[in-house]
């Protein structure tokens, strides 16, 4: 559905609108987002998984009011997990009902808004979160509809920082010692909740669906014990988001119809061996949603060719814009955009104008070797946790994100400007 191409002097072009008039008209750094990529992806996701499942894009990923206006639109519902993003959801329209509310430690002030508000459902991460939620929904005369989010002790194959299963972190309830049960046990008896299924994220950018399998078959073991405790079945789980992309061109991602099949066959299946009603399935893609949907343009600055190394390419921004390569070792492409070349390729390392020497975009590329200041490259993929994640490391501003669609480019988020930076600083 991605809507990017190149015209015949090989200069990029995003639904049909040339790179360099973007970033002409936008400036550099710019996060160029392709809104019919994003709709398409939305609704594949919900199609494949039908009526029978809800789909809850993962705010985190990336967060915008147009964003919010989109999903509605396409029928897709929002996990948010702060403040910040409830807020943003509820000021562009998102019904509360479609929401659903995460995090490890929401505040006070937090959960009561989303009770308020009348979110779709809260997931408990602690025992003291399930005493806390239960209190403030009492105390605002409402019973407040909950997911237990559980550790499934599955170690998936993604980066330390953004598994999610494993015990040692702090995310979620185990399952190990009976403690998820402890809490099933608690939580069904406060008149505050409404207990409506358990919540299991496994990580994130996951290719294997073994963690998935195991996932599944340890919740649906929960579910059984609950209904063999309390003669309750619990009528919905959620399977978390978390399923990888491609960030190069050795990643081979699963379309969302397969995983839904996979998923569903897993939950069923399961289900059956333990003599379960099977409970509806929901799931949290953020990435795999947003993340292929947008491509960061920089403009070319200093080049450094260190001899016997490699060539230093300095960008217009760098780890203030993307900080999954500092922070994750996370791989990216990149590629020359406003124009073609014949040149050889040389060996690059895109870095940013920070004072860091981490600072690096894209750690080992190949780009051609007449590359010049003022040349525009692009480094695809960066539509999820880049803008989200961004900082003003530097007083460096954060670039606008320009959605475009129907040959129409807007901008859907600003670019900061000297005065936002001021504007805060009070003293
Ligand atoms: N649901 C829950 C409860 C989550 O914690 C997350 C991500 C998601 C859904 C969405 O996961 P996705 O489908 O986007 O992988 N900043 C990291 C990723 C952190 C993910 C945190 N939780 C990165 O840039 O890779």
């Amino acid at each position: 559905a991605q809507t990017v191409s190149r015209d015949e002097g090989g200069e990029l072009t995003v639904g049909g609108t040339p790179v360099t008039r973007l970033a002409e008209e936008f400036g550099t750094p710019a996060y160029i987002l392709d809104e019919t990529d994003f709709r398409a992806r939305a609704q594949a996701w919900r199609t494949a998984f039908g009526d029978d499942a809800d789909v809850f894009y993962a705010g985190k990923a990336f967060l915008s009011r147009a964003v919010v206006r989109w999903l509605h639109e396409e029928g897709l519902n929002l996990d948010v997990c702060s403040g910040g993003e409830l807020a943003t959801a509820l000021s562009a329209g998102m019904p509360a009902d479609r929401i659903a509310f995460h995090g490890n430690n929401k505040s006070v002030t937090e959960i009561r808004r989303a009770i308020e508000a009348g979110v779709g459902r809260i997931v408990l991460d602690s025992f003291q979160e399930i005493v806390r939620v239960a209190h403030i929904a009492q105390s605002l005369g409402r019973r407040q509809r909950v997911q237990i989010r559980v550790t499934v002790g599955v170690e998936a194959h993604t980066h330390e920082f953004i598994a999610t299963a494993h015990e040692d972190q702090k995310f979620g309830i185990p399952l190990a010692g009976g403690q998820a049960a402890e809490a099933v046990r608690r939580a069904l008896q406060l008149d505050g909740l409404e207990l409506i299924g358990i919540h299991s994220h496994i990580g994130s950018q996951i290719f294997d669906m073994s963690g998935f399998e195991v996932a599944a078959h340890r919740v649906v073991g929960l579910l059984k014990e609950i209904r063999d405790e309390h003669g309750v079945e619990l009528p919905e789980i959620d399977l978390g988001g978390g399923l990888g992309i491609a960030y190069t061109s050795d990643d081979d991602p699963r379309e969302p119809h397969e995983i839904a099949k996979a998923l569903t066959e897993i939950v069923t299946r399961e289900c059956e061996g333990a003599r379960l009603a099977t409970p509806r399935i929901s799931v949290e893609p953020g990435r795999a949603i947003v993340g292929p949907t947008a491509f960061t343009v920089y403009e070319v600055g200093t080049i450094k060719p260190l001899d016997g190394l490699r060539t230093y390419v300095s960008v217009d921004g760098g780890m203030s814009d993307n900080i999954r390569t500092a922070l994750y070792d996370a791989e990216y492409s990149v590629s020359l955009v406003s124009r073609s070349s014949d040149a050889e390729p040389m060996l690059c390392r895109v870095v940013g104008k920070h004072c860091e020497s981490g600072d690096i975009v894209v750690r080992d590329a190949f780009l051609p070797g007449d590359l010049a200041p003022g040349d525009l490259i692009a480094v695809p993929a960066t539509g999820a946790y880049c803008r989200s994640m961004a900082s003003n490391y530097n007083h460096v501003l954060r670039p606008p994100v320009v959605a475009v669609a129907d040959g129409e480019a807007r901008v859907i988020v600003r670019r900061e400007t000297e005065d936002d930076l001021l504007r805060l600083d009070v003293g």
